[in-house]
């Protein structure tokens, strides 16, 4: 795993653009797996702003949702599908057709949740995949104690995620309670993940992901399985490791060959 402390959001969206060009500069059909929510927020404003300055086409790229809210109207501006087009797939070439989510709206969820794992295997795979981290350690939503193994299914929110998440509706009790996310065992089959954490509310969930026991209380903590791990922080989220020197002192040192 490797652990890259930056100065603040931004500096943070930069880089994680930049491994985002990266892949796609590399694979032209690249298979991006994008999360919602305010961390990769910078990301995909430098993203739109690359893309205008002619630096990066997604004319071949195709996207994967993360999670999808159940519950919403397909219009409902915090849907995710909807949030996604309007932060990033609008702004860029990426043919709408190539933006794949959860069918929450079919009527029949468990059979929704095969079918997006049987579309992400027909797409080759992720290549990178970006991920945020919750307050209480989830990734994707896979909320504590979730399978580490876990596939793509519907979730129950808690608490603490739907008061997190208030923010982006009128009221806490307009939040749904429900969510389709790619479990843990699907997040681990992306080739590259890219975990983004800014803010002092993320220290204590990072530091449980990357220096913590792997375990289900902390899903995130299943990055520690995984053969190629990228967290980008900034300083306020990585206050809490005990080993921020070491990855500072190995970020300064890395060896201008080798990619993210
Ligand atoms: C969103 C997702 C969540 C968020 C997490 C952090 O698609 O899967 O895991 O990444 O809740 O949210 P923010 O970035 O808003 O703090």
């Amino acid at each position: 795993m490797e652990i890259v402390i930056l100065q603040g959001p931004e500096s943070v969206g930069e880089l994680v653009a930049e491994a985002i060009v990266d892949q796609v500069r590399r694979r032209h059909h690249a298979v991006l797996g994008l999360a919602t929510g305010s961390s990769p927020l910078p990301a995909y404003r430098s993203l739109v702003a690359r893309h205008r300055a002619g630096e990066v086409s997604f004319e071949h790229v195709s996207a994967v949702l993360l999670d999808e809210y159940v519950g919403l109207q397909p219009d409902h501006p915090q849907a995710y599908r909807q949030v996604i087009r309007r932060e990033l797939v609008d702004q860029v070439d990426l043919p709408l057709e190539h933006l794949h989510s959860p069918a929450v709206h079919s009527g029949d969820i468990p059979n929704a949740c095969r079918a997006y794992e049987e579309l992400i295997a027909s797409l080759g795979g992720v290549d990178l995949q970006l991920l945020g981290i919750g307050a209480d350690g989830h990734l994707g939503f896979n909320e504590p104690i979730s399978s580490l193994r876990s596939r793509t299914r519907i979730k129950t929110l808690t608490d603490r995620t739907r008061a997190d998440n208030a923010r982006f509706f009128a009221s806490g009790e307009e939040v749904p309670r429900h969510v389709v996310t790619q479990g843990l065992g699907t997040i681990l089959e992306a080739r590259h993940l890219v975990l983004i954490a800014t803010g002092e509310a993320k220290a204590a969930p990072v530091a449980a992901a990357v220096e913590g026991p792997l375990a289900s209380r902390c899903p995130a903590s299943v990055l520690q399985l995984h053969p190629h791990v990228t967290v980008v922080l900034d300083e306020e989220a990585a206050g809490r490791l005990e080993l921020a020197d070491y990855y500072r002192e190995t970020w300064r040192h890395k060896p201008a060959w080798q990619h993210l």
